[in-house]
């Protein structure tokens, strides 16, 4: 298993009360796995996915990647692993504003010590995969939000991790897009065995998966 959640619980203290989100889920995903999580809005799928990412502590249960703990990796550790292992895509994009597109897609690999060449190259090339080459130098405020959307999905996948987390990475894209960003990820998934988890509200895009959760009451099923 390339990655274990057991038993995770997350709560949020509002002024009011306490929030439990997730209620003790537990699955795992094996190395080259696509898995699509679908439930309703404020169901929990980004607060899940933020925990598998370590983005996040749950406030109880663990999550597992190859059989260790995230909690048990230190400060350090879990940076590590994040930077050198893991694909983000978040639902908000979360591009740097000071950063133009191909610097956002190449900082995964600039941060690991890449050449700025090399790594502008290899974004450069998943950017055109991604119909985006003619917007290269522009910055995130002079991209619409799908423009946005998709160099977040380079980003994610220019520096090889081993398991890529998107959370509704076509949510801001018309059919014809959204197509060619599905096959992009499921391409990375085939071609270099990078599992895939994948939030959708898209019936017909988590069918596509080998696996479909659904959180329903802090549970997943
Ligand atoms: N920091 C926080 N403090 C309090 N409540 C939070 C916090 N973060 C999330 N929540 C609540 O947790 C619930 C789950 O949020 P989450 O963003 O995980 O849902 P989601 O399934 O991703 O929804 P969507 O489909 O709309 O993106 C929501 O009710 C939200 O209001
Ligand atoms: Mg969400």
């Amino acid at each position: 298993m390339i990655l274990t959640a057991e038993n995770l619980i997350k709560e949020f203290s509002t002024p009011r009360k306490v929030l439990r989100i997730l209620d003790g889920v537990s699955f795992s995903v094996s190395a080259g796995e696509s898995v699509a999580i679908t439930g309703p809005s404020g169901s929990g799928k980004s607060s899940l996915l933020g925990l598998l990412a370590g983005l996040d502590r749950p406030t109880e249960g663990r999550v597992l990647f190859k059989g260790q703990a995230l909690a048990d990796m230190g400060e350090d550790g879990l940076s590590a692993w994040r930077r050198n292992c893991v694909g983000f895509v978040f639902q908000n994009f979360e591009l740097v504003s000071s950063l133009t597109a191909l610097e956002n897609a190449a900082l995964p690999l600039e941060i690991l010590g890449t050449s700025t060449r090399d790594a502008a190259a290899t974004a450069g090339n998943a950017l055109e995969t991604l119909g985006m080459s003619s917007r290269a130098d522009h910055f995130p405020n002079e991209l619409s939000g799908g423009e946005q959307q998709r160099v977040a999905i380079a980003r994610a996948y220019v520096h090889q991790p081993e398991i890529i987390f998107a959370d509704e990475p076509t949510g801001s894209l018309d059919e014809e897009t959204a197509e060619s960003v599905v096959k992009a990820l499921l391409q990375v998934n085939e071609e270099r065995k990078t599992a895939l988890l994948l939030v959708t509200h898209n019936p017909d895009l988590a069918g596509r998966l080998d696996r479909v959760l659904t959180i329903h009451g802090g549970s997943v099923a």
